[in-house]
């Protein structure tokens, strides 16, 4: 295989991407978005680290570093930003982009799918969402934490998967191919807007919002407002009810630090907008009144705002 990825994002699910894509033997054009953030690139390679402490580098042919002002045309893009860099990311690149042009975004949240259709109606547009676990230590360096599944499918299109689905498949990302992505979105979003705005807003991994209980109380009003506009919105819910699921994925990570979390004690800013924020757009669209989510935004807004 010798197929060419162009990625926008090179934090730890960017990198963990580049790395494992071009070791399936695809080339890799990773984006740096500034001449000093490519320099911080040691010999301009990536490192991946493995949970066993084994590395992997990752530079020329391969993997190649490069700006948004470099001119070659991009036919496939993966962009796994924050979700809030995305529009301005892709804008900066947009002018390579041609009529053909395939776009991946996985970010975390919805409503930036929808923000790109509206801005470039002509883009092939496709979405995914990934539990593989990362972080990165350093710029250039990138620990893999956890093995997890990456899902991916054509946004509000379905249908079957694109040939270079199969770059995906023969790396080792675990990649499975969605007929309905949006299904599969809502339900990443039911569980993190319920998780992360908790875990954030009380300083704890998420393991705290069971093991303390002011927060497991909060647990059952807010799934039930979940459920409510997930059966509304025309979303599946899961068999076992919110509630369950939400408790499962809590136990399951308990030790994890919530991506919102990590942003905020890194001082950055959150997801707040793309998870919860579309969540109560959502809810207000289809006239389903959830004070309790509405509460948990405005709280977490202003006190994730300060700190940002
Ligand atoms: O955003 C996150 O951190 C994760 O999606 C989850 C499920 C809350 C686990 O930490």
């Amino acid at each position: 295989m010798s197929e060419c990825w162009h990625i926008l994002g090179a934090g730890a699910i960017g990198g963990l991407c580049s790395a494992r894509l071009a070791a399936a033997g695809a080339e890799i054009s990773l984006i740096c978005r500034s001449e000093s953030s490519l320099q911080q690139f040691a010999g301009n390679a990536l490192i991946l680290r493995e949970q066993d402490g084994s590395e992997s580098h990752w530079g020329p042919p391969n993997l190649r570093l490069e700006l948004p002002s470099s001119t070659a045309p991009i036919e496939r893009l993966l962009v796994a930003t924050k979700a809030h860099q995305a529009v301005p990311a892709l804008a900066a690149v947009s002018q390579r982009l041609t009529p053909d042009s395939d776009l991946l975004l996985l970010v975390n949240g919805m409503g930036v799918a929808e923000q790109i259709q509206q801005r470039w109606p002509g883009l092939h547009l496709y979405c995914g969402t990934t539990t593989e676990g990362a972080w990165r230590p350093t710029a250039g360096v990138i620990q893999h934490a956890g093995k997890g599944t990456t899902r991916i499918g054509r946004w509000q299109l379905g249908g079957p998967a694109p040939s270079w689905f199969s770059h995906w498949q023969n790396s080792a990302l675990q990649a499975s191919w969605e007929e309905n992505i949006e299904h599969v979105l809502w339900q990443k979003l039911s569980i993190n807007c319920v998780i992360n705005p908790l875990s954030a807003l009380h300083d704890c991994p998420n393991g705290g919002l069971l093991e303390r209980p002011e927060l497991r109380r909060q647990l059952p009003g807010l799934c039930r407002e979940v459920e409510r506009v997930s059966q509304a919105a025309g979303m599946p819910t899961p068999e076992e009810g919110v509630l369950a699921l939400v408790e499962s994925v809590i136990r399951n990570t308990a030790r994890n630090i919530s991506s919102m979390l990590q942003d905020r004690r890194a001082g950055q800013a959150t997801e707040i907008d793309y998870i919860n924020g579309y969540f109560c757009q959502q809810a207000e669209q289809l006239g389903i009144d959830v004070p309790l989510h509405r509460a948990l935004l405005a709280k977490a807004r202003s006190v994730l705002q300060a700190t940002n």
